[in-house]
């Protein structure tokens, strides 16, 4: 088959020929119907994470089960799945603990070694072993992974749509429903306006935030931010972010959203705080950067710094549920909508094909 293989970061990555070898026990095999560009690619191919190498790129994407492997009950051929770059392994004490986003094994075995569950991998190159990325590798005709990272969602949902469910709508929307829990009624500031500060805006539409501030260095991202539920927009080049954000919610905001993972926006996230503020870094920057703060102000005014990995999901249950309430039912609701115009209209920017089933705020 072929697949985006990345080597390192002073190489192009290559469509190349790559040997995929069929489902182990617990397995199964996918045929890729559409992949997501997620920023997180972009990271590796910029070399700011180690990791293992050669590897078949891509961890956002949706497709049809080809093949079940031993053991595997819960899915069938032909049913129609979306990739969870976290595929939980069920008995570790986070996933015991109901926290799957914190699976002991897909942190310390499959996201490192490249391999899946068991510590293999199932690709090759010229006969050598090549690694997976975070147990996915969706930049390919087809992809091995575990039973548990394939999510079964409506065969009538879009798979091109909802592929973007497994990495951006997952992590931004259960940043602020799951990790952040943002309360009705809260002011929010979003930093950055990608696929996943745009999934953000719209986790804090669905959860009834009073303010969403959206802040971007492209204004054109933040008018996005506008339509998909934002209140206010932010040019930040041309303001202060900080400043911008205090003269709109001059308290300072409830959350703070960091969707960038620069060392500069994540101290604009905590500037940004009023008291009882929570900072919520979901934008991830590169390996070993810091950033500083001041613990005696952050004590006296009771605020909270939160990571966030992959919004916290319980994969087996958000991804479904997110899928389903996601752009294709509300746009069916929306008087704009048509059968022919829904796939042809014109190329979108990526999470706008993905809103609440609140009102799209066009019709
Ligand atoms: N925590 C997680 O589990 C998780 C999951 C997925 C992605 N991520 C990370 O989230 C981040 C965002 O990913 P994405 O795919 O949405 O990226 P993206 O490239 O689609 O979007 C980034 C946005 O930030 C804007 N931007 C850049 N610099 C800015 C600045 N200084 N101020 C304001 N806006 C600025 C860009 O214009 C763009 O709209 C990445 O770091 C990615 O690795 C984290
Ligand atoms: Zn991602
Ligand atoms: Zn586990």
């Amino acid at each position: 088959m072929r697949a985006v293989v990345f080597t390192n970061p002073r190489e192009p990555v290559q469509v190349s020929e790559v040997d995929l070898d069929p489902p182990g026990p617990g397995e199964v095999s996918v045929a890729i119907a559409a992949a997501g560009v997620c920023h997180s690619d972009l990271h590796v191919r910029r070399g700011d994470w180690a990791v293992p190498a050669p590897l078949v790129m891509g961890h956002e994407g949706a497709g049809q089960v080809m093949e079940t492997g031993p053991g595997v009950s819960e899915l069938a051929e032909g049913d129609h799945v979306v990739l969870s770059w976290i595929a939980p392994c069920g008995q570790c004490r986070y996933c015991l603990a109901g926290r799957p986003a914190r699976c002991k094994v897909a942190a310390t075995v499959v996201a490192p070694g490249g391999v899946l569950m068991d510590g293999t991998s199932r690709l090759s190159l010229g006969g050598t072993r090549i690694a997976h990325y975070l147990g996915v590798s969706s930049f390919a005709e087809r992809a091995v992974v575990p039973a548990s990272g394939a999510i079964k969602i409506r065969d009538d949902a879009p798979l091109d749509l909802v592929a973007l469910v497994g990495c951006a709508v997952a992590t931004g929307v259960g940043a602020v429903q799951n990790t952040a829990a943002v309360e009705r009624g809260a002011t929010v500031a979003v930093i950055g306006c990608g696929g996943v500060g745009l999934s953000v805006v719209q986790g804090a539409r669905l959860a009834g935030a009073s303010r969403i501030v959206a802040v971007d260095v492209r204004p054109e991202k933040a008018a996005l931010a506008g339509r998909l539920g934002a209140t206010d927009q932010v040019d930040a080049t041309a303001d202060d972010p900080v400043a911008a954000v205090r003269d709109l919610v001059p308290d300072g905001v409830d959350y703070a959203f960091d969707a960038i993972g620069l060392t500069s926006t994540t101290a604009q996230a905590l500037a940004m705080l009023g008291l009882g503020g929570a900072a919520v870094l979901v934008g991830l920057p590169p390996d070993g950067a810091t950033v500083s703060f001041e613990p005696l102000a952050l004590a006296e005014a009771d605020q909270r710094i939160l990571g966030s990995n992959y919004g916290s999901v319980r994969p087996a249950a958000d991804i479904p549920a997110l899928g389903s309430t996601g752009s294709w039912t509300a746009t069916w609701r929306c008087a704009s909508w048509s059968p022919r115009g829904f796939r042809s209209s014109p190329p979108r920017p990526r999470s706008m094909t993905w809103s609440p089933a609140a009102p799209c705020a066009r019709c």
